[in-house]
């Protein structure tokens, strides 16, 4: 072939090594792996295999497949990219962007542990984040031009993902539609994370955007909190607390917060859709202007310093003096709190590590 206005096809069969299980999720494992290219290439890539039970029920399939081809031209920083859709007989699996880092259970529960909350600067960033994922997605339009119309509907801690430069990424886009109805034909209990709903969702009713903005303040209330606000032992209770409990105030739990930040928070937990944020992009903005009206603000530099320091007890990278400053407290190391660092694994260790110290949590 000399002509390049002669090709057609470049067609062959993809071979992906795992390096490591990461986790077993509700669906499948997630696993590291290389994906192997022509003379030696490597990338590290996820792989998200789909359970046999799930992979070879066709209605569930359907869904999934429709979910993934939706999803699978968003490329934005804040959205882990899907690389590839594929099947291994008898199983579905997701090649995905690997992320080196932690979700932001996993970052909350490392507070927790520890008896800390994130500095309210930094937690307003991780959400401001997500907002921009969430903005791109909802506005992304097909290649006739029309809307997609595509809502994430599982927006919670697990999904979001801070890697280790602190760039924050949404993920599992769409697949919540495909498992709610598979559980649903199963008849078990209605569907995987009833906490992090909205109360249309847990209504059954028709979602849209403004679904994932008020699961994204029920995440953005227990990161600044450390408080979940529905959460019970008893899916029911929880159910019903997503429909009807009172918002509580956040200030309640954390004094410090500002005034602005709690305005944007409840707005974002209105029930009553015409309160609500319409669109994440306008929450983003008033985050934003939250955290940068006065000059200085944090950055993906500042998050990522803030996970070496003070999770990882390492030196930061870059030089970000200023944001550092109006972050609070990413410019010194938690000495108390030894962590090894693994070289093969940035967070391995950090997560299996014993808690110590301090007192923030009220
Ligand atoms: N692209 C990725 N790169 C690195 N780690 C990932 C990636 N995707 C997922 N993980 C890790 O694997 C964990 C499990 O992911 P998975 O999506 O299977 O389950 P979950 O998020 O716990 O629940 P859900 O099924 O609701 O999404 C995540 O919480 C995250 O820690
Ligand atoms: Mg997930």
């Amino acid at each position: 072939m000399s002509d390049p206005k002669e090709l057609k096809t470049l067609s062959e069969a993809k071979t992906y090594e795992m390096v490591r299980l990461l986790a077993e999720g509700g669906m499948g494992a997630v696993y590291e792996a290389k994906q192997f290219g022509a003379e030696g290439f490597e990338k590290t890539v996820a792989i998200k295999t789909i359970l046999e039970s799930y992979s070879t029920n066709p209605e569930f399939v359907r869904l999934f497949i429709g979910e993934a081809k939706l999803v699978a031209d968003l490329v934005h920083e804040n959205i882990v990219q899907v690389y590839h859709l594929g099947k291994a007989e008898p199983i579905y699996y997701i090649a995905l962007e690997f992320v080196d880092g932690i979700n932001l259970e996993e970052f909350i529960n490392w507070h927790l542990d520890r008896k800390r909350l994130p500095p309210a600067d930094l937690c307003a960033f991780i959400i401001s984040r997500v907002c921009r994922g969430l903005e791109y997605a909802h506005n992304k339009r097909g290649r006739d031009g029309q809307l997609l119309g595509i809502v994430h509907r599982d927006v919670s801690p697990k999904n979001i993902m801070i890697n280790s430069e602190g760039v924050v990424k949404l993920t599992d886009f769409g697949i919540a539609k495909a498992r709610m109805l598979m559980e649903q034909e199963e008849g078990e209990v209605l569907m995987g994370k009833v906490e992090y709903m909205s109360p249309e969702q847990a209504r059954y009713e028709e979602t849209d955007c403004r679904s994932d903005l008020f699961s994204l303040g029920i995440v953005m209330f227990e990161l600044l909190t450390g408080r979940h606000i529905f959460e019970t032992e008893d899916i029911y209770e929880t159910l019903r607390n997503v429909k009807n409990k009172p918002i509580p105030n956040p200030r309640d739990f954390r004094k410090d917060l500002p005034e602005d930040l709690v305005k944007i928070l409840m707005s974002s937990l209105e029930r009553d859709l015409n309160k609500r944020y319409a669109t994440a992009g306008k929450m983003g903005f008033d985050l934003e202007y939250h955290m940068y009206h006065k000059g200085y603000g944090p950055t993906n530099v500042t998050l990522g310093n803030y996970l070496k320091e003070q999770l990882l007890n390492k030196p930061a990278d870059g030089h970000d003096p200023k944001e550092a400053k109006v972050a609070g407290g990413g410019s010194s190391a938690d000495s108390s709190v030894k962590i090894a660092h693994r070289a093969d694994t940035l967070f391995g260790d950090l997560l299996r590590s014993k808690p110590e110290s301090d007192t923030q949590v009220q």
